[in-house]
């Protein structure tokens, strides 16, 4: 299947303008998966809670998942896409999931990053996988990947594909997001953006591009510049990432051993 990412550099506060975009950048695009950044429609750096509110939509009825399940619908494709969610009073940052008959779920961001701590709420979903006619499906958001933890538990529970929205600042990611993949032996399609925002007296936040698709070898399929739009395409086999062996005597999953994960007995000797 065609796995891909449409890495840009949304407006702040203009969606209709973000989702036009995304609409005519997609209908040239021969792809099966497509991963699109955190926040995609609304832009990244809220200056305040009524602007969280204003911008934030609910799921699935909002404006942005009902012309990403069109989109699904009318291209045939699967469609992973961040977006702030409304849910009552409280606010998340999620993820949709998107198919061929449209809706398909939500996955709200479990670990929230710097001032997303101050709009929004942790996410209650738990991490999730979706069995879909192209395999597979798992999401989970930018910051989530800094705990190993996330990948583990979206491989643990079927995960083949990955799909990971971002809107990421700091440098770490593309180069850990090998390990990742080659540590649980899955695909990763890392969605991020471009550009920059100063919407706040306090440093603007310049977003690192580099967004990439790794195999479940480690091997990166495709990686975007640093500061230039593109959306990139490759083939995968998702199946691939069902076999967790990585020599004929280890199987990287029979062979864990989580009775020795938990957190040790430590002797002082002082
Ligand atoms: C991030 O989680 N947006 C860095």
């Amino acid at each position: 299947m065609k796995a891909g990412f449409y890495q840009f550099n949304p407006l702040f506060g203009r969606k209709e303008d973000n989702i036009r975009k995304i609409i005519s950048a997609v209908r040239e695009a021969d792809v099966d998966l497509l991963v699109l950044p955190e926040f995609f429609a609304t832009g990244y750096q809220f200056v305040s809670a009524d602007e969280v509110a204003e911008l934030s939509e609910p799921v699935p009825d909002g404006y942005t998942t009902r012309m990403i399940c069109g989109l699904s619908r009318e291209k045939g494709i699967y469609i992973v896409a961040g977006l702030p969610e409304r849910d009552g009073g409280r606010f998340y940052n999620s993820a949709v999931l998107s198919g061929p008959d449209g809706f398909i779920g939500v996955y709200r961001k479990t670990h929230l990053f710097y001032e997303e701590t101050l709009y929004f709420t942790p996410g209650d979903t738990g991490f999730r996988v979706w069995d879909t006619a192209i395999g597979c499906i798992a999401v989970m958001i930018c910051f989530d990947w800094f705990f190993p933890e996330s990948m583990r538990a979206l491989a643990l529970s079927g995960a083949e594909v990955v799909a990971h929205p971002s809107n990421l600042v700091l440098p770490f990611c593309p180069d850990s997001m090998p390990v990742r993949c080659l540590e649980n032996r899955v695909f990763a399609v890392t969605a991020n953006r471009i550009g920059t925002e100063d919407r706040k007296d306090t440093a603007p936040l310049t977003f690192i591009g580099r967004s990439g698709i790794v195999s479940p070898s480690g091997e990166i399929l495709a990686r975007a510049p640093a500061d230039r739009e593109v959306l990139m395409v490759r083939d995968i086999e998702p199946e691939k990432a069902r076999d967790k062996t990585i020599n004929p005597l280890n199987d990287i999953f029979k062979d864990r051993r989580p009775e020795h994960y938990r957190p040790l007995f430590r002797r002082s000797y002082s």
